[in-house]
């Protein structure tokens, strides 16, 4: 098996900054490492006697497991560290726990943190690898290259394809991630979303926008339903769950109105029945499962391009 191609980064705190050269590249390294979790011995060595702490400061079941089995089959001690989070001296408590786990050396920190810009400032702090596992509305870098490898297996290339991303946009880091991505490898985005669920600065995200689902289904080859963050909404976004499905929820009759062969994608976890039905969620256009084994994959293609900054190699 080649070697993980050259990756100039220490960390991947977002999708900004990588060139479409590197994310192929990363998409790449993944293909190789789903052979290797489709195996009896799912084990390589790249990262042994290498220590791997994923830190949690907002719960996660599927990103933090991903992490965690990415690391394990290159061979790395993983530990899981959750955070419960006063809501008083945040950033203290952040930089607190970066310099006592920083001490501790470990090799990689893979971290989530409800806002905004921890990941990148907790990077600044520590002398290990660090990986965004997604920071409050900014960015989510490896459920976008998740994404992108399952479109890509699908489809045989990401550039021209039409991709609309639905719903809840205006609190997903998952969609500004993929914006950035699909924009960089030269697919065409669509927002389709009601107003009040859209980012403030929209207009300098150079994509389509649509309020009407129906109209921005239309010919789509991706449509990428996003999770009614209630726990994010500070206010009323919506009128009430029932008028949301209506509208804006993914049902047999709207995905009807895309290409025949589109795509159906989630990133999990998902609200049945709020943003998407039932019958489309397990229907045969969905890739949802099939995103979770991406997952890994994604992930331990970005340890090991990582990996190779780590000292003495
Ligand atoms: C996403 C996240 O946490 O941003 N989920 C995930 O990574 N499994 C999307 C979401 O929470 O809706």
């Amino acid at each position: 098996m080649a070697d993980a191609p050259s990756f100039p980064h220490q960390h991947l705190l977002g999708i900004q900054g990588l060139s479409p050269l590197e994310i192929s590249a990363l998409l790449d390294l993944a293909e190789e490492e789903i052979a290797v979790s489709r195996q009896i011995e799912k084990k390589k060595q790249t990262l042994r006697g290498r220590t791997q702490i994923n830190l949690f400061f907002e719960a996660s079941t599927r990103t933090q497991s991903s992490f965690e089995l990415a690391g394990k089959r290159l061979g790395a001690d993983v530990m899981n560290m959750a955070v419960a989070v006063s809501s008083v001296k945040k950033g203290e408590t952040l930089i607190d726990t970066a310099m006592t786990l920083n001490a501790m050396r470990p090799d990689i920190l893979v971290v989530r943190h409800h806002s905004a810009g921890a990941v990148e400032l907790l990077a600044q702090k520590v002398e290990c690898s660090v990986i965004n596992a997604g920071d409050g509305a900014h960015e989510h870098p490896t459920q976008a290259l998740l994404d992108a490898l399952t479109i890509r297996r699908h489809k045989g290339r990401l550039q021209g394809l039409k991709v609309a991303i639905c719903g809840d946009i205006r609190h997903s880091r998952v969609a500004r991630s993929n914006i950035i991505l699909l924009q960089a490898m030269g697919a065409q985005i669509r927002l389709i979303a009601p107003s009040t669920l859209l980012p403030t600065a929209i207009d300098r995200f150079g994509v389509d926008i649509f309020n009407d689902m129906r109209q921005g289904l239309v010919g789509v080859d991706v449509v990428m339903m996003l999770r009614l963050q209630r726990e994010r909404m500070s206010a009323a976004y919506v009128p009430s769950i029932r008028e949301y499905f209506r509208y804006y929820g993914l049902d047999v009759e709207k995905l009807a109105l895309a290409a025949p062969d589109a795509l159906v994608m989630h990133p999990g976890p998902m609200n049945r029945g709020v943003e998407i039905d039932p019958l489309v969620a397990d229907g045969p256009q969905s890739v949802i499962r099939e995103q979770v084994e991406m997952g890994v994959a994604v992930r331990m293609a970005v340890l090991e391009a990582l990996a190779q900054h780590l000292p003495n190699r």
